[in-house]
């Protein structure tokens, strides 16, 4: 591919996506993330914020030197120690680099950060000249961009570039810039900073009015060739650019925009659905590309033109973004080779141990199913995921309820390392459920959401559960599956005390 017409896609969704609330993510489920990342083709992960925490530092150390195609990433502030503990975090990877932030508009650091301009520009080179020191690919941010003076973006960002930055970040950190002003913009600096055509111009847009994807595509058609972005568009407050529009708008309209990504768009569809399931957060039906209804056809008179020949109200095909049309695949007479071919398909691969255990809960859903659906595959395979490793493990679990009794559970649980069971009641049989593990557990949270989805269709479809809880100001979202729903809550809410518990761990991030 032409480099001079290619789009790097820069994701995000590790560190931008999974600072807002209810996306929190382990260090396994953030791994398995990278992994689908990589094989989608994204040019570069922001696997996180290594100074921010152990658990952050762990997390893109684990990324860096596990996956060997695309450039992974951390982000620090201009501080030195951040700086210090990326490096530290990613050096050995095989592919890795440096990026980092500093807010540049009036507002921000005269009210955030309490610098003058001139103390914002000797901490800029001061952080490129560090970063320089560890590696050569050296992105920079100025925060807030779009609300900065653009004579002292120039000023700053000709300084940047001297000190040896190869990438040039223009974020619109607050969702308030438009298309045409974007433009301008990027224009400008291209022509303004000195040397402009020796780095590579990025954009970051957050989609507080909606604009997310318009501005950062008016930034590439203004000569931007990385664009940032999240999967399913997720982020700080109304999120970020979206991945797959970002992409699809290029690939869709390739004779209008004359560019080109990377992105193996058949892993599109997957990589979404692996976010949704590990986060516990659904994608809205009417999002573009993704969403349920993204290429569904209601009208009578669409399905007649769909039926006629698709082009008439499809401009792309489900099977571009990976979505597959047949659903069906297996049930208890498949063996493990059926098992393992099928996830392959899927875009998972497994050692003998890893697939041993999935075929195990395969044949235990397969018994008590008469089809095994590629969303069942998908539950086993994250929810596997989503229970290792937190301090709580649900052991067993078994509820009384009916017409006259009171709704009581019993469960054995272990906490940190610890057995531990109780018995406590309930309103109802899910009551006394999350009544019991809340007791064991000694949480003080408050349940704020729960939501009960057939996986797929029929009465012996798979529950899966979605739960949020809040305690002290902090929320966290989790997720559980089962045949029996009440199985399905106690997982839910024991993933999300242990994200509840992950999300202590962290300090406050950018
Ligand atoms: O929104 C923002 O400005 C950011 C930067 C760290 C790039 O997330
Ligand atoms: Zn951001």
């Amino acid at each position: 591919m032409d480099q001079a017409h290619k789009v790097r896609i820069f994701d995000t969704t590790l560190r931008d996506g999974e600072q807002a609330p209810g996306y929190s993510m382990n260090a396994e489920e953030k791994l398995l993330l990278a992994q689908q990342l990589a094989k989608l083709g994204v040019d570069t992960i922001e696997a996180g914020f290594a100074a921010s925490s152990p658990g952050d530092f762990e997390s893109v150390r684990d990324i860096g030197h596990t996956l060997k195609g695309p450039r992974v990433v951390s982000l620090c502030r201009t501080r030195f120690e951040d700086i210090d503990a990326a490096s530290e975090a990613l050096k050995g990877s095989f592919n890795w680099g440096l990026h980092t932030v500093i807010a540049t508009s009036p507002l921000h650091m005269k009210h955030k950060l309490m610098m003058t301009p001139e103390e914002v520009l000797e901490s800029s080179i001061r952080a490129v000249e560090r970063m320089r020191s560890y590696t050569d690919s050296v992105e920079f941010s100025c925060e807030d961009a779009t609300r900065s003076e653009p004579e002292f973006l120039v000023k700053l960002l000709t300084q940047v570039v001297a000190a040896g930055a190869s990438i040039l970040n223009i974020p619109d950190t607050v969702g308030y810039t438009t298309p045409t002003e974007m433009f301008r913009l990027i224009d400008r600096l291209k022509n303004e900073i000195k040397d402009a055509d020796k780095v590579v111009f990025s954009v970051h847009c957050h989609n507080d009015l909606g604009m997310a994807v318009a501005n950062s595509l008016a930034a590439v058609q203004a000569g931007a060739r990385q664009v940032e972005c999240t999967v399913n568009g997720i982020g700080e407050r109304a999120g970020n650019a979206s991945m797959e529009e970002i992409v699809m708008a290029l690939k869709t309209r390739q004779q209008f925009f004359n560019l080109e990504t990377g992105i193996v768009t058949e892993q599109i569809f997957p990589t979404s659905r692996l976010l949704t399931q590990l986060t516990g957060q659904p994608v809205q039906p009417n999002k573009a590309i993704v969403g349920a209804n993204a290429f569904a056809h209601e009208a009578g008179i669409h399905q007649d033109g769909v039926l006629k020949n698709p082009l008439t109200y499809e401009i792309m095909t489900p099977e571009s973004v990976g979505i597959k049309s047949n659903n069906i695949v297996l049930g208890k007479h498949s063996g493990r080779t059926a098992l393992a071919d099928r996830l392959k398909n899927l875009g998972y691969e497994f050692s003998r141990n890893e697939l041993g255990r999935i075929f195990a809960e395969f044949k235990r859903l397969a018994d008590a199913k008469k089809v095994v659906y590629d969303e069942d595959l998908e539950a086993i395979v994250t929810q596997g995921a989503v229970d290792g490793g937190g301090r709580f493990q649900l052991r067993s679990l078994n509820v009384q309820s009916g017409t006259h009794i009171m709704p009581t559970a019993t469960v054995e649980m272990e906490v940190d390392g610890k057995v531990v069971r109780e018995a406590h009641f309930g309103d109802g049989p899910v009551d006394a459920a999350l009544n019991t593990i809340k007791a064991i557990t000694r949480s003080t949270c408050h349940l704020t959401q729960y939501k009960v989805n057939a996986i797929t269709g029929g009465t012996d479809a798979q529950g899966e559960v979605t739960v949020s809880i809040e305690d002290n100001g902090r929320t966290a979202t989790g997720r559980g599956t089962d045949l029996d729903i009440i199985v399905a809550s106690a997982k839910a809410y024991v993933n999300a005390l242990n994200r509840l518990a992950l999300r202590s761990q962290h300090v406050a991030g950018v």
